[in-house]
């Protein structure tokens, strides 16, 4: 399916800053603050005045230097003054709220909060809110021209790049403008603009196609949001025309630094480079027999008198596995190459570690990195863009994942958690980063639900302790408004879709079971026998990885206690991560008392039955949302009642065959 690119400003291009935003901010606004966004929140009220009349009530929007002129209580103001430049102080006397922003950021961060309404009634007292994080960063994974297998955007499910199109910038960035405070409104502060994997063109960002950053640079500057892009690490090579990128040869760091002083002089605030080296087949420091603290420093000393940063991606493993070597396991090549380089990294080297050790998958654990480099600045990637959860075909609203993987404690009980590893210090901040999922598709995300995950990750990172549900609340409000049915409808089609896309695919942790290449649909043995290194090694006896300790590839060692002994036993080791852990015959018992086979077989046509239940109740909303909008999710609703039969038919017959064990249900098995 391929969604074509659409005329801006309809009310779709707005998403949750359309009518709904509009209608919520007070028509009594008064701006008394200085500084390059004020002309920003200017911009966006008369934006919004020609949406909506504004409510009842008075907003007054201040910076630290007003507030204080103006007399108001110093305690709250040095408080939000500690709290950083991003933000804000909020004060609610029934429908008169009072704003003050710590810096720039926070005064539009703040503005945009009250207009989302995700603020909350605060009595009369001052609160201050502040990001958890500090690093909220998309990936795009955007090239400049359509590549031959991957297209346009890698694992991108929304149409074409909103930056890129044909080799070039586009010519009109409206939409672009409009992503760029869609992103500021839900708290981003970076993006970085291309593919992680860099094809020729793209190289080219860095050098002659520079002015094309600086255009985009300029559009998401006005939001507060600073750019970055993905390079090469032969870029010394393919664009310098050396003869080697070895990070210790003074011809390379000398071009690495030219390259960075060029790029400063046209983008002065620019937040640095994205790189992926030694990994899928891009070039990287081990082909000139270096490490990755060598790799990562180079480019990290070229930006450091800018103030650039590094975010040097952890995603490293042996893609030319042999499938018959059970020895090599997939999940510990992260924690290999990585935790031994703990220390070692330059301050503004930030190590980004996708949240689980394999790869985005539905279910799999947390990444074992992200507890075992103490002295390393780290970010956690997420993937909102949703390539093995469903390519926004499929409803899966992610948050409820993502929250239980940023929560999860690295140690016992009241350990720190994945967030506050990874929030690091004032000093030495980490945060978020993730894979978008937007695209030049009318609705921006194909699936015009997907704009939840965007809207979720975006809070999340702010604050990674809000609950799932509310946020979801909180996105269905922004963009539809308060209509009871449509709130009802939309919690039932999204609460509770990523479990429910995890019922009738891949069980138990066992992970992929996807088509070859583009990875949507089943595919049990899709890549059973490649070398890619992520098998499920199901036979007629049982299923699973072993990565015991005991008996395994010795991958669940790398945890701290408790968890490491929780995962190791079979009593112990959570259900929904058997498979990811464990190698089991069909007989052996859940917890939940079924067996692995009877398990398989149930949750896949249960699964099937809870899918079409779906479509029935989003036909309620017809008339209650845009009726193009209506359309698109219904045809995406076929099509996912038809992937999930699909999903069922094959695992059930595939491990009916592979078993010989019957469906104790009785229920069909093709
Ligand atoms: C996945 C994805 C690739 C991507 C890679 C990455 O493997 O399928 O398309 O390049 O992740 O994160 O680098």
């Amino acid at each position: 399916m391929t969604f074509a690119p659409t005329t801006p400003t309809t009310v779709n291009d707005l998403a949750w800053l359309g009518e709904h935003a509009a209608s919520r901010l007070p028509r009594d606004l008064q701006l008394t603050a200085d500084g390059p966004l004020v002309a920003t929140i200017d911009a966006e009220v008369a934006r919004l005045r020609t949406l909506a009349a504004g409510a009842p009530g008075s907003l007054a929007v201040r910076d630290l230097p007003s507030a204080r002129n103006e007399g108001t209580d110093a305690a709250p103001l040095d408080e939000l003054a500690r709290a950083g430049a991003e933000a804000y102080a909020l004060r609610t006397r029934g429908e008169h709220l009072e704003l003050i922003g710590a810096g720039d950021r926070g005064l539009l961060y703040g503005f945009y909060a009250v207009t989302l309404g995700l603020t909350g009634a605060t009595g009369g007292e001052w609160r201050i809110h502040a990001p958890a994080q500090s690093i909220r960063m998309l990936d795009h994974w955007d090239n400049m021209s359509v590549h031959p297998v991957m297209g346009q955007v890698e694992r991108g499910y929304a149409g074409g790049s909103l930056f890129f199109d044909n080799g070039e910038l586009r010519e009109d960035l409206t939409r672009v403008e409009h992503y760029a405070r869609l992103l500021a409104s839900i708290g981003i502060n970076r993006v970085a603009l291309n593919n992680v994997n860099v094809h020729a063109l793209e190289a080219t960002l860095l050098t002659t196609r520079l002015p094309q950053v600086e255009r985009l640079a300029e559009i998401f500057r006005a939001q507060g949001i600073s750019v970055l892009l993905s390079v090469s690490f032969n870029a010394p090579i393919v664009l310098g025309g050396l003869e080697t990128s070895d990070p210790l040869d003074a011809e390379v760091q000398d071009w690495w630094s030219a390259a960075a002083d060029a790029v400063y002089a046209r983008i002065p605030d620019f937040g640095g480079f994205v790189v992926k080296a030694d990994s899928e087949g891009q070039p990287g420091p081990f082909a000139c027999g270096r490490d990755h603290a060598d790799g990562a420093n180079l480019l990290a000393r070229a930006l450091a008198p800018h103030r650039g940063e590094v975010f040097w991606r952890a995603f490293v493993y042996d893609h030319h596995q042999d499938w018959r070597d059970r020895s090599t396991d997939r999940a510990r090549a992260a924690h290999d190459h990585f935790s031994p380089l703990d220390g070692r990294f330059d301050d503004n080297v930030i190590v980004q570690v996708k949240h689980g050790p394999l790869d985005f998958q539905t279910r799999e654990a947390v990444s074992p990195v992200i507890g075992a480099m103490p002295r390393t600045r780290l970010a956690v990637e997420l993937q909102v863009t949703q390539e093995y959860t469903g390519q926004q075909k499929h409803v899966c609203y992610l948050a409820p994942w993502w929250s239980e993987n940023l929560s999860f404690p690295f140690g016992p009980e009241g350990s720190p958690t994945v967030a506050q590893i990874v929030a690091g210090t004032t000093e030495r901040p980490g945060g978020v980063v993730a894979v978008s999922n937007v695209g030049a598709d009318e609705f921006w995300t194909g699936h015009p639900l997907a704009q939840a995950n965007l809207f979720a990750l975006g809070r999340l990172a702010w604050g990674p302790g809000l609950a799932p549900e509310r946020i979801l609340e909180e996105w269905i409000e922004a963009s539809f408004g308060a209509d009871p049915l449509v709130g009802e409808v939309l919690n039932e089609l999204m609460a509770h879709s990523w479990q429910l896309y995890e019922s009738y695919t891949a069980p138990l942790g066992v992970g992929f079971m996807v088509r070859p290449g583009h990875h949507y649909g089943p595919d049990v043995d899709g890549y059973e026998y490649t070398p890619w290194g992520t098998y499920h090694f199901a036979d007629r006896d049982g299923i699973g990885v072993d990565r015991t300790v005991a008996t395994g590839t010795g991958f669940i060692g790398l945890y701290p206690e408790p968890w490491a002994s929780l995962y190791e036993s079979l009593e112990t080791c959570p259900d929904e991560l058997l498979l990811f852990f464990h190698h089991v015959p069909y007989t052996h018992r859940l917890h939940s008392g079924k067996t692995v086979i009877q398990h398989i077989y149930d949750s896949r046509a249960d699964g099937y039955e809870r899918v079409l239940a779906l479509r029935p109740r989003w036909e309620q909303l017809d008339g209650r949302v845009p009726a193009a909008l209506h359309e698109r999710v219904t045809t995406l609703l076929q099509e996912q009642e038809r992937s999930a039969e699909e999903w069922r038919d094959q695992l059930r017959a595939y491990f009916f065959r592979a078993s010989g064990i019957a469906d104790e249900t009785g229920r069909r098995i093709w």
